[in-house]
């Protein structure tokens, strides 16, 4: 196991036991991240789902299905990526974090996840995650596809949360799709120059159904 690695675990495993906060009560348990540790790349989504929190893994849902074939349109795969989420517990109903929940997960969680592994590019999957990397006040309508700086000095790039793609309709719905595509491609760009010598795509797509399987938790 890489230094990563074994950071990492202990990390999960301190994870696995956090009921720091109430959301914890009303889910099976936290939801961390998935896939590779010395990738440049890092996806920062929202929060965990159903389907997350039944089989522990994070965007393994229908959100994630979608990034994971928007993913492979510009050769990149679940395991040569990092994927994470602002919060680790799914909030009753799926409803949206607030900011208050986001920020004391992400500063208890995320930013230890960050300090680890120190990724060349972030990907913000919607407004909480550019939110807690940005500023409160920014649009993902206007943002989209630009640079920014996070307030830890990573770069950042914030794209349209699969989930949002999957609530648009008709041409929303494929404009929607070539806005990700294209910010996906800017992203990919700024990794593949900061780590030339990184494969960021598998021979065929992973199959997260085949890894997790259903939580007895
Ligand atoms: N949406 C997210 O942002 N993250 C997940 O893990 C699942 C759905």
């Amino acid at each position: 196991m890489g230094i990563k690695e074994e950071q990492l675990a202990a990390l999960a495993a301190e994870l696995e036991k956090c009921s720091a906060c109430p959301l914890r009560n009303d889910c099976r348990a936290p939801v961390g991240w998935y896939g590779c540790p010395n990738s440049p790349i890092l996806f920062i989504g929202e929060g965990p789902g159903g389907v997350e929190d039944d089989y522990g893994c994070p965007l393994i849902g229908p959100s994630g299905q979608l990034l994971d074939k928007a993913l492979w349109s510009v050769q990149m795969t679940r395991d040569r990526v990092l994927t994470t989420n602002i919060i680790k517990c799914r909030p009753k109903g799926n409803r949206t974090p607030d900011l208050a929940e986001a920020d004391f997960c992400a500063k208890t969680w995320l930013e230890r996840e960050l300090a680890i592994l120190q990724p060349k590019v972030i990907v913000a999957l919607g407004s909480v995650a550019m939110h807690y990397l940005g500023e409160p006040d920014m649009r993902i309508t206007r943002q989209r596809g630009k640079w920014f700086r996070s307030s830890q000095g990573f770069d950042c790039i914030a794209t349209f949360h699969p989930s949002y793609i999957l609530r648009q309709y008709g041409h929303a719905q494929v404009q929607a799709k070539w806005d990700v595509y294209h910010d996906l491609q800017l992203a990919r760009a700024k990794a593949a120059e900061a780590c030339p010598d990184y494969n960021l795509c598998s021979d065929d797509p992973v199959d997260l159904f085949s890894i997790f399987t259903k939580r007895s938790v």
